[in-house]
């Protein structure tokens, strides 16, 4: 069992063994975990190459580290307790007994349409049990997952499949999200038109809405897993096998394909899962996120399931059929460990504490927060409304590049404060560099937050661009990780996380790269070149704000233009990315060499014109007045 912290005194103990000794820290903690063969080496690396190797030459399965090595999980004892999105549907209680047996159908059914170890497997899925069998049943067989959030358009799906050259690809026939049914198969019917890679599409059956199969390719999943055993061997992996792929934004408009590996994800996931969230065996512990993002992977099924835990698994949306979901569930399943988003907590705000009145939450024991920033109101309204004063909150800073929370709170052993998210967790070296790459020592220093030793949990690569993986993360700076946060360390030493410093923005907890909207929005018939900024947003934490040129004006005049630019992006990358406020305008502020000024369009997104800075590099300084004049104020800013 993985080592848990209990005291300050303890954690101060940990973090220094932790950097005077990195590799045997980690090594004591892989010790507790199911090798089929021991490692070598503890550690390898260079950030130059970039080259990271965690336990070289070891040999295991994640997925024996879940079900056969836990002596101590009953096989009666739930791993998945499941909510459906209608409170009216009955949900379901899945043991690790029941789970181990799914997973190991449906490896054996993966195996039986010719996927073996190595191969790429997409996964376009609502919220549904099935969905954590499909990324077991891959980590059995050793073939390697690319789950894409199922919120995302049919052509980012399609680029996904195809960068991976996935092989099958799992889904469902459509999904429940509140009173809106999603047709999940035809989405991806119109994704696989141009996805040559892929064999087969097994079907889920969620709502039994009619559909279109593909003879010869697709097939449903339950007449799939009728075929097969319910024993199957796991594959024996290397510790540096890859176990996943999933997409993330960049500041190009192209995704990263981050790759995690099997052995340091494993130990990362599940160390941090365990301390960061303090679980006992035992508690319920339930995480809003979606598992197509990197917070279900690390914080739904890997973490919780390699610590034995019991983990709530929801559907539906906070919202529906009324803005008291969560605190219902909370009460209903007697949840001890909540992890949610700022952006959830700040809709839940706005729409009233009378959502919260009459519920017992009496069982929740910690609060957790992931994704962006939390500002001081939600903060509060959380520790107070949520918690009654009584549970800490954990605001977990991390990315899907590093696999698990990096700088964190622990719940009742080191102190919290509104906004921090306060200290490093043991192996985690952060630093701070100014624009040249200086380190900023000492306290009261604010710059750019970078990583200067590898963790078991980091990315080892981007999916086929190896070169584009150091050009990322560790050009800007010498021989250390760069994050792209910007972060404050202040007088007590608490880190500040102060958003990103590059051309990503935060909506909703989502990533979002401007160049990636901009693309969208360049495709449209009518417009000529496009800038994209955040601004800040109250429910959002991040705005979407798109300066967009014309060729012409259609018969709709503006209005149109710019409704029919905002659909263009739902359309293209997903609902989510939705443009907020799309203002049209004659030109861009550029300066000669035609580079974009993105900071005065920041400034006048955000309502801040009045201060523009140095404006002499600009070519056309008439231009940033006319757009200064027709700028859109949104309400929620
Ligand atoms: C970016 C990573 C990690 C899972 C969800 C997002 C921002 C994340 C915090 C936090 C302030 C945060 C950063 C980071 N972020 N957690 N607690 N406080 N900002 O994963 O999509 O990879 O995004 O989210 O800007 O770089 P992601």
């Amino acid at each position: 069992m993985v080592n848990k912290i209990h005291t300050l005194g303890g954690y101060i103990h940990e973090y220094q063994k932790s950097i005077a000794n990195p590799e045997q820290f980690w090594a004591q903690t892989a010790e507790s975990f199911y090798w089929r063969a021991k490692w070598d080496k503890v550690l390898e690396w260079d950030f130059k190459g970039p080259n990271v190797k965690w336990f070289i030459n070891g040999k295991l399965n994640i997925t024996e580290n879940i079900f056969e090595n836990q002596l101590f999980v009953q096989k009666d004892v739930p791993a998945i307790i499941w909510e459906p999105n209608d409170p009216n549907e009955e949900g379901k209680i899945i043991t690790y007994g029941e789970l181990f047996e799914e997973v190991q159908r449906f490896a054996n059914t993966l195996k039986s349409l010719g996927v073996g170890k190595g191969d790429r497997v997409a996964i376009y899925m609502p919220m549904i049990p099935e969905l954590t069998v499909a990324l077991l049943a891959c980590a059995r067989i050793g073939a390697i997952h690319s789950v894409v959030f199922a919120g995302f358009s049919a052509t980012s799906l399609a680029e996904r499949i195809i960068d991976a050259e996935a092989k099958v690809l799992l889904t469902s026939d459509g999904s429940y999200r509140g009173l809106k049914k999603i047709p999940i198969k035809d989405i991806v019917d119109e994704a696989l038109e141009s996805c040559k890679s892929i064999e087969h599409c097994v079907v889920y059956k969620r709502t039994g809405d009619v559909i279109s199969m593909k003879e010869g390719r697709d097939i449903w999943w339950h007449d799939a897993i009728n075929e097969v055993s319910t024993q199957c061997e796991a594959e024996v992996m290397d510790a540096e096998d890859p176990l996943f792929i999933l997409y993330t934004s960049g500041s190009t408009g192209k995704p990263k394909g981050i790759v995690h590996t099997t052995g340091g994800y494993m130990v990362y996931s599940a160390y941090t899962f365990k301390n960061v969230f303090q679980y006992s065996i035992g508690d319920v512990y339930f995480c809003t996120a979606d598992i197509g993002w990197i917070t279900g992977h690390s914080y739904i099924v890997y973490g919780p399931l390699l610590c034995g835990a019991q983990a709530l698994m929801f559907e539906g949306v906070p919202t529906w059929p009324d803005p008291g979901r969560f605190w219902d569930i909370v009460e209903k399943y007697k949840v001890n460990q909540f992890y949610t988003a700022p952006t959830a907590l700040r809709s839940l705000l706005a729409l009233g504490a009378e959502h919260v009145e009459g519920k017992d939450l009496s069982s929740l024991k910690v609060l957790g927060t992931v994704g962006e920033p939390i500002n001081e109101e939600a903060w509060h309204w959380y520790h107070d409304h949520i918690g009654k004063n009584r549970c800490p909150i954990v605001d977990t800073w991390w990315q899907t590049e590093t696999g698990g929370v990096m700088i964190s709170p622990l719940p009742g052993i080191t102190p919290t404060k509104p906004s921090f998210a306060t200290l490093p967790l043991p192996g985690i070296q952060p630093v701070i560099v100014d624009g040249e790459g200086k380190e900023l020592l000492g306290n009261s220093v604010e710059g750019n937050l970078c990583v200067k030793y590898p963790w078991p949990g980091m990315l080892r690569t981007l999916w086929g661009d190896h070169e584009r993986f150091r050009k990322t993360y560790f050009s800007s700076f010498d021989d250390m990780y760069f994050t792209g946060d910007g972060v404050k360390r202040d007088e007590d030493g608490y880190y500040r996380i102060l958003g990103r410093v590059d051309d990503v923005i935060n909506v909703s907890g989502h990533r979002l790269g401007t160049a990636e909207v901009e693309n969208a929005i360049n495709e449209h018939p009518l417009v000529n070149e496009s800038a994209v900024v955040g601004y800040p947003h109250s429910i959002k934490g991040q705005g979407i704000y798109a300066f967009v040129v014309c060729t012409e004006f259609s018969t709709g005049g503006e209005e149109g233009i710019r409704t029919s630019v905002k659909k263009a992006v739902a359309k293209l990358i997903g609902p989510f990315a939705r443009p907020d406020m799309v203002q049209i305008v004659p030109g861009l502020p550029k300066t000669r060499s035609g580079k974009i000024m993105r900071r005065i369009l920041r400034k006048i997104a955000e309502g801040d014109a009045s201060n523009l800075g140095d404006t002499t590099t600009l070519l056309d300084e008439d231009i940033v007045e006319v757009i200064i004049k027709g700028a859109l104020v949104d309400v929620k800013r």
